[in-house]
């Protein structure tokens, strides 16, 4: 729930401003806010980096990338160059306080503040071990806060928050010597999808829904974000985290503290954020005592997806090549709260796979009579499946009778997304950098959530590196190691592809 109605005139500053998120994902988003007037006309951005560079040629840099994004906005060329008399570029370093002078007097001279400093949001698009010393210099420099409490300072950043639970811990610390915890906006892309953020409605405005999720009703849950996209240029960043870290802690811990959570007293920030927190502080540590508990980690070889050579991770540029960094993991989980007690969630994450989709889905225990023959059925379960990307929506599968038989066949009925919202659902980036810029932390990871989550995967984690375990190999464009799938087959189950 927004806690300000009205978008206030702001600033923002874009640390790490010559980097590839601010150009394909926070320009594009703000530069389409402020086509369909959601910014309002008395702003400024500021890109900060160390490159010297005029404004002028960072316009010129932007449009080069931001001109390939698909967003409507590009319809009338014009209003970019409207858009651009609003963005200002800083040439400095987030580890020098003179920096920060020069934004103090680039700020107190826009002609909406007053020769004040104003509203500003910071955001740390850079390397996670500045993040400290950024915040404390915005602190230091005496911008971190303002005398006027109709003014706002905060900090967003992006993830990782740590490296494991004892990083994430000295982070949290380091950055609330210098914000309170209400200025620090710790952004998950995948809060900001729509359909992420629909997990609640369909829940909880729904009694079709909600009397049935639970571990009356429910034979088990999973949860896949299968990419098609290897590690490309990444693999610097990627072999150091590998999925666990990359996926699970964060985007995967946050899908099923939605799925998992109890009925929030409201819809106001710290109560969802509560009740998530919840969810993560229940999870039972993943157990390895047998297949059907084991977790399953792999590493994508050489091969093909559809017509594209993939090269595989072990050659990647920048990959050592005795590396066990898992590129796939599947693992089978439980989450003890009085709702998802001993309901089995299994996980499913990895590289270079046959498809992309991220998809919940919610598999329904069968029914118990024996009227229909239920052998003639694929599977036998009713499922209701929200397909959070690609084709947004959800479906709902059950059986009918097939015609002249006693057999069963399964039905879909299917609610696709966009034939119901005719205008384009807005960017995650869109709808996070609006929510910030509101005041609205409902969206935004809260320091206690990062650490449950770290209390769950850094001992996961440190498992799988004590009992040396190697991943298995598999073939782009599949579904990962064959083990994933023997996973969900001990348990008498199997993977929705
Ligand atoms: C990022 C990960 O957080 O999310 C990437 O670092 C991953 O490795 C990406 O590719 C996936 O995001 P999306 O929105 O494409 O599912």
């Amino acid at each position: 729930m927004n806690t300000e109605k009205t978008i206030k005139p702001f600033s923002i500053v874009i640390f790490g401003a010559s980097g590839n998120l601010t150009s394909l994902k926070l320009i594009p988003a703000l530069f389409e806010l402020y086509h369909r007037g959601m910014l309002g006309k008395e702003f400024a951005i500021f890109g900060l980096a160390r490159r010297p560079m005029t404004d002028q040629q960072f316009h010129e840099k932007l449009f080069d990338d931001v001109k390939n994004a698909d967003k409507c906005g590009f319809a009338k060329p014009e209003t970019w160059d409207e858009f651009c008399q609003h963005i200002h570029y800083v040439s400095g370093d987030g580890n020098d306080p003179s920096t920060f002078e020069t934004l103090k007097s680039r700020l107190a001279a826009l002609p909406f503040n007053n020769g004040k400093l104003g509203n500003c949001l910071f955001y740390c698009s850079v390397k996670p071990e500045l993040f400290p010393d950024i915040a404390a210099n915005i602190s230091s420099s005496g911008l971190g806060s303002s005398s006027n409490p109709d003014e706002f300072r905060r900090l967003i950043i992006e993830k990782p928050f740590g490296f494991d639970l004892a990083s994430a811990r000295k982070l949290n610390e380091e950055l609330s010597r210098h914000f309170q915890e209400n200025q620090i906006y710790r952004i998950d892309h995948y809060l900001g999808k729509e359909t992420v953020q629909n997990i609640l409605a369909l829940r909880f405005a729904n009694r079709i829904f909600e009397s049935v999720w639970n571990k009356d009703h429910l034979d088990h849950i999973q949860i896949s974000v299968c990419e098609k996209v290897d590690v490309g240029e990444r693999a610097g960043y990627y072999d150091q985290s590998g999925a666990l870290r990359d996926m699970v802690q964060n985007h995967i811990m946050q899908l099923v503290s939605l799925v998992a959570m109890e009925e929030p007293k409201s819809l106001n920030a710290n109560d969802i954020r509560n009740e998530k927190v919840k969810v993560i502080k229940a999870i039972r540590p993943v157990c390895e005592n047998n297949c059907c508990c084991s977790v399953v980690t792999g590493q994508y070889t050489g091969g093909k997806i559809d017509d594209k050579d993939i090269v595989g991770y072990l050659d990647a540029p920048g990959v050592p090549k005795d590396s066990t960094t898992e590129t796939f993991t599947a693992f089978r989980m439980y989450v003890d709260t009085p709702t998802m007690k001993d309901v089995p969630i299994y996980i499913r994450t990895g590289k270079a796979l046959g498809k992309k989709t991220t998809e919940i889905g919610l598999f329904f225990k069968t029914v118990t009579n024996k009227l229909f023959d239920q052998a003639c059925c694929p599977n036998g379960f009713n499922s209701l499946i929200l397909r959070i990307q690609p084709n947004d929506g959800v479906s709902v599968n059950f059986f009918t009778r097939k015609t002249s038989q006693i057999c069963l066949e399964p039905r879909e009925l299917n609610f696709y997304y966009p034939d119901a919202c005719p205008s384009p659902i807005p960017s995650a980036y869109e709808k996070l950098l609006h929510d910030a810029l509101l005041g609205d932390q409902t969206l935004f990871i809260r320091s206690d959530e990062t650490e449950a989550a770290w209390e769950f995967i850094s001992p996961l984690i440190d498992s799988i590196k004590e009992k040396q375990k190697i991943p298995q190999p598999y073939e782009p464009g599949s579904f990962g190691p064959a083990k994933s799938d023997e996973l969900m087959a001990c348990g008498g189950r199997q993977w929705r592809n």
